[in-house]
């Protein structure tokens, strides 16, 4: 079996999921891992001792061999990091969100596609066999006409200094409803609150308004009780819960709906109908591991990946269109000048 030589850079605490699963795949060679603090070099080394550990992300792509780089730093040293690996010649996926800027993001998409170059962003939930399974709800008609998307992703958590929770956290649940909906919103509207520190919000309440009036409501935060990663999908037909957090039972669909008969008064004319609840088996499979494993198929033919450059360059126009809603007090923000980067 050939193996893809791969670099990890960020080794934090999300870059450490990354490096103990890139050491156990057989069909990857680990052959750097680049972080700026010693300490987690240290504990990196130990982990994956076949790796070259290094602070220096230029030694990294000096390797003539090295195929593929994944990028899982803080989020604000992505764009440079990113650039730098495609212009020099290695294929890259880089953590989300892909960048703080869309201009950032589209420089991004050119670079790869000057040099022809797989450019992937790491939206995990889009490789989650729970999405999956709403995905082909959606596709094979069982929901009906999808009205809505409603998301929550709020736990008690990491506080970050360098991003709110909005680009902490919003990025997954975009994604999520772009690949649901397969379309990208009208506009998008956001109210959020700085609790703990000036300027960075610790909650954000996002709307996102679709073609044909299709809504997606997205509440993430760090400062909530509950940890909860829950997406509801109500359609005309039936309606269906993707619960993250239980260990098994992840999705159900609830064969219930309110339809209206024509040619009577309309509240007159509501039936209600509250049917079973379905939990279907869902297929297996660690989202990061088939995250990974779409790259390395990716790397190997060169396809466009998934979740690729132009579908996180959307993401970040969606997250960037938030923000300056939140600046504007939950002021709508039109998304009409999608630029196709
Ligand atoms: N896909 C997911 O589900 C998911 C989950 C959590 C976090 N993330 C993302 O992963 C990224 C990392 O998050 P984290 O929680 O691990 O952050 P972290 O702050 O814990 O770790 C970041 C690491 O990157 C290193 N680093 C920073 N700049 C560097 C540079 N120029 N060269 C080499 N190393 C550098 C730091 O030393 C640190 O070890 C973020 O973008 C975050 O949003 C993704």
């Amino acid at each position: 079996m050939t193996k893809t030589r791969l670099a990890l850079v960020g080794t934090g605490d999300w870059g450490s999921n990354w490096l103990r699963l890139l050491a156990r795949l057989g069909d990857v060679e680990l052959a750097w891992v680049c972080d700026l603090d010693e300490a987690r070099r240290t504990r990196a080394a130990s982990i994956a001792p076949q790796a070259r550990m290094t602070a220096n992300i230029d030694e990294v792509l000096a390797d003539p061999e090295l195929k593929g780089v994944v990028i899982a730093t803080s989020a604000p040293s992505h764009a440079q990091l990113a650039e730098k690996a495609l212009l020099a010649g290695k294929d890259v996926l880089v953590e989300k969100p892909m960048t703080l800027s869309p201009a950032d993001a589209e420089k991004l998409v050119r670079a790869a596609r000057m040099e022809g170059r797989i450019l992937m962003v790491g939206h995990l939930l889009i490789y989650h066999p729970g999405v999956e399974k709403l995905k082909s709800l959606i596709d094979t008609g069982e929901l009906g006409d999808v009205y809505y998307f409603q998301s929550q992703r709020v736990n008690l958590g990491k506080v970050r200094t360098d991003e709110n929770a909005l680009w902490s956290f919003a990025p997954h649940d975009i994604a999520v409803a772009l690949y649901l909906f397969g379309e990208t919103p009208v506009d998008v509207a956001a109210r959020g609150g700085a609790f703990l520190q000036a300027g960075i919000e610790d909650v954000v309440f996002l709307t996102m308004r679709f073609p044909g009036g299709r809504m997606a409501h997205v509440h993430v935060s760090w400062l909530d009780p509950h940890k909860i990663r829950r997406i509801t999908l109500v359609g005309s037909k039936k309606m269906a819960v993707f619960d993250d957090m239980e260990p098994s039972e992840k999705i159900r669909i609830h064969d219930k709906s309110i339809q209206a008969a024509g040619h009577v008064p309309f509240d007159q004319a509501l039936s209600v109908r509250s049917g079973d609840i379905l939990i279907p088996r869902i297929a297996g499979g660690e989202p990061l591991e088939k995250e990974c494993r779409h790259f390395l198929e990716c790397i190997e033919t060169r396809q466009e990946p998934r979740t690729g450059g132009a579908h996180g360059a959307v993401s970040i126009q969606i997250l960037e269109a938030a923000q300056t809603s939140l600046k504007k007090n939950g002021a709508p923000v039109e998304l009409a000048a999608f630029q196709e980067v």
